[in-house]
C-alpha cells in the first residue's frame, strides 16, 4: 500500500514544482536594458537614455523595423529600476509613474502589436540588486500575478539581499506561482550565480525543472576582458554546465555587449560565436537606434543565429586547447550537422593554424563546409590537412555538413 501512495504524491510533486510552460525549447533572443543602459533614471537631463517606456518603444521599433525579429530576436526585457519605490495600496508592485506613466500592461500590449514580448525584473530578497522593492517570499504569489495580470512574457528573478534558505524556497516558489498564473511566462533564475554556480551548491538537474534559463556567473561588463573572463568559466566548468542544458533549460553566461563600447570586431565576432556555441540566450545589451551596421551584421548574422537555435539544444564545448594558444570548439547539430570554432588567444597576428578534421575526432568521411562570416564554402576530408587563418582575440567559424561516409562505416550502420 505504501509504495503506490509514495509514488502519487511523487508524481502529484512533480507536476506542481515542475514549470512547465513548455517555453524556449530554442535559447531565447531579444533585448535587454541593464549592460548598456543600467539604473540611469535621469529622464530629465537623460531623456533618450533613462529607464522609462521611451527606451523599451523604441527598442521595440528597432527590432520589428530594422530586420532583428525576423531573426528570432522577439524580447524586450526590462530590468532593475522600474518601478516606483513603494507598492501600492493592495501590496502591489507599481511601475515609476513618472518613467512609466502608461504602465506595464500597456507596454506589454506595445510590444505584442508588433509581435514581440515583454520581459520584466524582479529580485527574491528584499530589495532589488538596484535599492528598488524586492519580491520576497511573502510577495511572491501577489507579484506573479500582477505580471500575468500585465500579460509579462519572462521574468528574471535576481537574488540580491535574500540569503541561500530563502533562495531555496524562493526559486522554486516563483516557478509554481508564475505557473499557477496559466499565462506563459519564460522563467530566468539568477540563483546559481549567488551560490557560485557549481555543485554540491548548485542543483543543475533541479534548476531545468523550475527554470528556462538561468545565471550562473558574474555580470557581464563592456570590455573584452569580462568576456574573456565568462569564456574561461564556462568552458573550464563545460563538463558540469553541458548536461544542465536542454530544449527549455539554458545556461546564461550573460548579455551580448556587441555593439557597445568595448569590442573590436573580431571579439564581438568571437562574443557572437562562443555564445551560440555554448547555446546561450541571445540577449543583446546595446543601443539598436545607433548601432553600427558591422555590429549589426553580426548580431544579424543568419548562419550564426541557426548554429545558436539548432533544435536538438545541446551545448557545445571546447574540445582542444593548443600551446599556440589557439582553441577549438566544436558543437554537435541536428543532421548530423556540426559547428567548429577556431579561436585566437593571441596578440601579435593571425596565426595560421594547421590541422584535419580527423584530429578534431570528425569520422572517416567528406565534409561540406561554410564559414559563418565569409559564407565561403569548401569540401574537406577528415584527412585533408588545411590551414584557417586565425586573428588576434578573433574567431573563424565553420558549420559543417557530411555529405559522404566511407562505405565501410555505412556498412558497419553507424551513418
Ligand atoms: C545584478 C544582476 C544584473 C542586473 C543588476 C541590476 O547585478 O546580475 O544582471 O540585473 O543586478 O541591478
Amino acid at each position: 500500500m505504501r509504495f503506490p501512495l509514495l509514488l502519487v504524491v511523487t508524481c502529484l510533486l512533480g507536476t506542481t514544482l515542475t514549470l512547465d510552460n513548455g517555453l524556449m525549447r530554442t535559447p531565447p533572443m531579444g533585448w535587454l536594458a541593464w549592460e548598456r543602459f543600467r539604473c540611469d533614471i535621469d529622464c530629465k537631463d537623460d531623456p533618450q537614455n533613462c529607464i522609462s517606456e521611451n527606451l523599451f518603444r523604441d527598442m521595440a521599433d528597432r527590432l520589428s523595423e530594422d530586420g532583428w525579429r525576423e531573426l528570432g530576436y522577439v524580447y524586450v526585457n526590462i530590468d532593475d529600476c522600474w518601478s516606483s519605490m513603494n507598492r501600492d495600496e493592495h501590496g502591489r508592485l507599481q511601475a515609476d509613474p513618472m518613467r512609466f506613466p502608461g504602465g506595464i500592461k500597456k507596454l506589454a500590449g506595445y510590444m505584442h502589436d508588433r509581435g514581440l514580448k515583454l520581459g520584466i525584473y524582479g529580485d527574491m530578497g528584499t530589495h532589488t540588486c538596484g535599492g528598488y522593492p524586492g519580491t520576497p517570499l511573502d510577495k511572491i504569489e501577489i507579484d506573479a500575478e500582477t505580471f500575468a495580470e500585465w500579460e509579462v512574457d519572462m521574468f528574471k528573478y535576481d537574488g540580491c539581499y535574500s540569503n541561500a534558505t530563502e533562495k531555496e524556497k524562493g526559486y522554486p516558489l516563483m516557478s509554481k506561482a508564475l505557473n499557477a498564473t496559466g499565462r506563459q511566462i519564460g522563467y530566468s533564475c539568477s540563483w546559481p550565480a549567488y551560490q557560485g554556480g557549481l555543485p554540491p551548491k548548485v542543483n543543475y538537474a533541479m534548476l531545468g525543472e523550475i527554470c528556462n534559463l538561468w545565471r550562473n556567473y558574474v555580470d557581464i561588463q563592456d570590455s573584452w576582458g569580462s568576456v574573456l573572463a565568462i569564456v574561461d568559466w564556462f568552458f573550464g566548468n563545460q563538463d558540469v554546465l553541458i548536461p544542465a542544458a536542454g530544449p527549455g533549460r539554458w545556461n546564461d553566461p550573460d548579455m551580448l555587449i556587441v555593439g557597445d563600447f568595448g569590442l573590436s570586431l573580431d571579439q564581438s565576432r568571437s562574443q557572437m560565436a562562443l555564445w551560440a556555441i555554448m547555446a546561450a540566450p541571445l540577449f543583446m545589451s546595446n543601443d539598436l537606434r545607433t548601432i553600427s551596421s558591422s555590429a549589426r551584421n553580426i548580431l544579424q548574422n543568419k548562419m550564426v543565429i541557426i548554429i545558436n537555435q539548432d533544435p536538438l539544444g545541446i551545448q557545445g564545448r571546447r574540445i582542444l586547447q593548443e600551446k599556440s594558444k589557439i582553441e577549438v570548439f566544436w558543437r554537435p547539430l541536428s543532421n548530423n550537422n556540426s559547428a567548429l570554432v577556431f579561436f585566437s588567444r593571441r596578440t601579435d597576428m593571425p596565426y595560421r593554424y594547421q590541422t584535419s578534421l580527423g584530429k578534431l575526432n570528425y569520422t572517416m568521411g567528406s565534409y561540406r563546409i561554410t564559414d559563418a562570416f565569409t559564407y565561403k564554402t569548401l569540401t574537406l576530408k577528415d584527412t585533408t590537412n588545411f590551414v584557417v587563418s586565425v586573428n588576434p582575440t578573433g574567431v573563424v567559424m565553420w558549420s559543417e555538413r557530411v555529405i559522404m561516409r566511407k562505405r565501410i562505416q555505412v556498412q558497419e550502420g553507424h551513418d
